[in-house]
């Protein structure tokens, strides 16, 4: 059996890059404390995308016809292509958004843009559908809401159809807290018990790749 198909030992493997895109932009902002218990949960190198830090700018008449000529030209190397490319690099996917405006913060959508590239994180087949041209099978979202995430938790779901629809990434799972804002919240009590459920995730993760697996191992 080939061990890179086994999750367990995929898991292992020293060059496994994880992807944090942080959009968290408050001083002492609780979704990226509850990021941060996420991505403790992961192995590999951890490349941390700050958006504020990053200045991304939307996508404008001038920077939509310079990337389609890039594209055109075989997609050199290019700062206008380097947030496709590192998304598509990435084995696995940390976002960390706040719950603004019932969905994210607008740095998020401008990543987006930047992300969504014919021919680096997607493609069409001959049957107009598209694929995804991506390396990660999961995009783990994290968000935290003053009040109630209201359904169907526009933000998760749409960057879900993102995923499942363009990358192929097929997994996707959000990590909440909300009501943190409440008058009556204790909110320390909030993200203590979001902890509870990530830690739990994880465990349940790792019980579940301990059943046996085919996998070479150098144990009688
Ligand atoms: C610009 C802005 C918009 C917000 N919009 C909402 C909202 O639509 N619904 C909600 O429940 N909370 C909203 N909140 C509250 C935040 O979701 C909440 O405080 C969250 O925990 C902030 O995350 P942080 O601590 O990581 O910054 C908003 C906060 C800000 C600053």
């Amino acid at each position: 059996m080939n061990p890179v198909s086994c999750e367990t030992c995929e898991k292992r493997t020293p060059e496994r890059r994880v992807l944090f895109v942080n959009a968290c932009v408050r001083e002492g902002s609780r979704t990226l404390r509850l990021a941060r218990r996420v991505l403790s949960h992961l192995e590999g190198a951890v490349t941390e995308l700050d958006l504020e830090a990053l200045e991304l700018r939307p996508l404008s008449r001038e920077t939509l016809a310079r990337r389609e000529a890039l594209l055109a030209a075989g997609a050199p190397e290019d700062p206008l292509l380097a947030q496709a490319r590192l998304f598509a690099a990435a084995d696995e996917i940390v976002l960390a958004a706040p719950y603004w405006d019932l969905s994210f913060p607008a740095s998020v959508k401008t990543w987006i843009e930047h992300v969504n590239c014919i021919g680096l994180s997607f493609a069409y087949g001959p049957d107009d559908r598209p694929y995804g041209l991506c390396r990660a099978k999961r995009l783990l979202y994290v968000m935290t809401a003053g009040g109630p995430i209201l359904p169907p938790n526009d933000g998760y779901t749409y960057l879900k159809a993102l995923c499942n629809t363009f990358y192929g990434i097929v997994e996707t799972h959000c990590f909440a807290a909300e009501g943190l804002d409440l008058r009556a919240a204790d909110p320390e009590a909030i993200l203590a018990e979001a902890e509870r459920r990530v830690d739990a995730f994880f465990e349940e993760e790792t019980r579940q790749r301990r059943t046996p697996c085919a996998a070479p191992t150098t144990n009688p």
